[in-house]
């Protein structure tokens, strides 16, 4: 890619960027939340057009209009937030790929396709599955089957790793050694430094929309590569000053929530949360901890079993009433339940207050208050947006999670529900949501957090619920040294 510039409405998202990559070879892109990393690859998918620049594969120029195009040059892209088809099966969405595809549909040859295809690079998926079914890994291996199968020499990976599980990731690194090993060549984004140092041969960072360096992995560290990204040193260890629980804010009895599949995926849970503390849920997703969070926050019925929050009763109330009554929420999927994506930031800054008076005169919005209330949010808890007017879709993924975090805690919650808040967030603003946590428990409030990530899980938390397939497997302080065995925990064959 050579001086690729782009803007959106005045904002520069890519200027004069000069980047290349070797046969065989994984490139790492990094940079903080809205740096342009996107923008950049997308460019390069042919989804946008750069105002200028040129891109040459093997040294000839080419012109790539669209997403076909760049697919006929073997380009394949997987998404920071899925592109599949959620009411067609995993077939199908593979079928919409391809550039024939056949006029009849062959179920049976097409899945036995993807079935060898799968056994090639050890996935495990069925193609009569139906996309809303899957787990996010799942939905992410469809993806990455479907550039495959397009015959990508180059794939894209636009943070592939911030949904799937430790496991699932190292099933993914493995496939991509595999790729690298047979001539594929590699760009990967993410936020995880780590995955960056094992992973990749290079390293490309942006900042702002800018190439600020560019480096071997091997002569770096961490510490290294979160300097050259933010422009200052990052703590990778927060302290939490001790503080003693208050009173009781949240109370599970004998919780029961079926799935989608309509089994029991939460069995008799019971639990307390009190003001001062943050509370862990710990554990593999998939293991109910989203559809308990679900019951809690109103999204979903509760079988059976009782949620209170102040000793008032909320089991199967609306999502608005459980909100009113101080349940805040950051759910897993922000694009498909935190935001609408179509309405404007100012639009998504009230989406769960704009039936309280000071945003509502009469029958009418008060818009001139909620523009400025979303000027404030966004300054407040530092979303980069070009305007307030812009559809919330075209913010980065990052400030898209800030603005919801925003939003829900701007009403000071009694409870705070975050799911794994630190999704797909740059090391500095990681390290500026989990002091955010740690603000809303000293200032008298209680934090539920749900997440994959022990070291967060183990940072933040003053006690710490193991969830294994929808039972508690125990539940600790997070001082207790039974906690060295919260892996035998979160595999379900140890129970305290
Ligand atoms: N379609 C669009 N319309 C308007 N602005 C856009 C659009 N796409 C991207 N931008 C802006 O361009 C900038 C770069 O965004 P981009 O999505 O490339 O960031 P990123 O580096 O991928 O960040 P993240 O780590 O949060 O995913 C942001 O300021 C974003 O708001
Ligand atoms: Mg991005």
């Amino acid at each position: 890619m050579v001086d690729i510039t782009k803007s959106f409405q005045g904002v520069i998202a890519n200027s004069n960027i000069n980047l290349s990559i070797r046969q065989g070879e994984i490139l790492g892109l990094l940079g903080e939340n809205g740096a342009g990393k996107t923008t950049l690859m997308n460019i390069l998918f042919g989804l946008y057009q750069p105002d200028s620049g040129t891109i040459r594969i093997n040294g000839q120029d080419i012109t790539i209009k669209s997403p076909l195009d760049s697919r006929r040059q073997g380009i394949g892209m997987v998404h920071q937030h899925f592109m599949l088809v959620q009411n067609h099966s995993v077939a199908e969405n593979i079928v919409l790929g391809f550039e024939k595809s056949p006029q009849l549909f062959p179920q049976r040859q097409i899945a036995d396709l993807i079935l060898s295809f799968c056994e090639k690079f050890n996935f495990h998926i069925d193609p009569a599955k139906k996309v809303w079914q899957l787990s996010a890994g799942e939905q992410q291996r469809v993806e990455i089957i479907q550039a495959l199968m397009n015959g990508a020499d180059l794939l894209i990976l636009d943070e592939p790793t911030s949904v799937l599980t430790s496991q699932e990731s190292k099933d993914l690194f493995k496939i991509l050694r595999e790729m690298k090993k047979q001539g594929h060549l590699i760009i990967l984004i993410s936020h995880k430094l780590d995955e960056i140092l094992e992973l990749c041969d290079r390293v490309t960072v942006l900042q702002k929309g800018q190439i600020v360096g560019q480096t071997e992995t091997r002569d770096v560290d961490k510490k290294d590569l979160a300097r050259m990204m933010i422009g200052r040193d990052i703590i990778f260890q927060i302290e939490k000053e001790p503080m003693a629980r208050s009173t009781k804010v949240l109370s599970i009895k004998n919780l029961v929530v079926k799935g989608d599949k309509d089994i029991e995926v939460v069995k008799n849970i019971s639990f307390d949360v009190y003001r001062n503390e943050i509370f862990g849920i710990a554990g593999v997703s998939g293991n109910g901890q989203r559809e308990m969070v679900e019951a809690i926050t109103g999204l979903r019925q509760a079988e059976s079993g009782r949620i209170f929050i102040e000793d008032t009763d909320i089991t199967n109330q609306s999502a608005r009433h459980i909100y009113d009554s101080g349940i805040a929420h950051v759910p897993e999927e922000r694009i498909k339940f935190g935001i609408a994506p179509g309405l404007c930031l100012y639009d998504n800054a009230i989406l769960k207050q704009h039936h309280k008076e000071k945003y509502a005169s009469k029958l009418f919005l008060a818009y001139s208050k909620i523009k400025q209330h979303t000027q404030t949010l966004l300054s407040e808890f530092k979303v980069l947006a070009p305007s307030i007017n812009v559809q919330t879709k075209n913010l980065s993924g990052g400030n898209i999670q800030k603005l919801i975090l925003g939003r829900e805690i701007n009403e000071n919650p009694s409870l705070l529900v975050a799911s794994h808040p630190t999704y797909g967030l740059d090391v500095g603003a990681t390290e500026y949501l989990r002091n955010q946590l740690l603000r809303r428990r000293k200032e008298g409030g209680a934090v539920l957090l749900v997440s994959e990530d022990l070291d967060e899980i183990f940072e933040l938390c003053d006690r710490i619920a193991i969830m294994f397939r929808g039972e508690l497997m125990g539940v600790l302080s997070s001082e207790d040294p039974r906690l060295n065995d919260i892996g035998l925990m979160m595999a379900g064959s140890l129970r305290i």
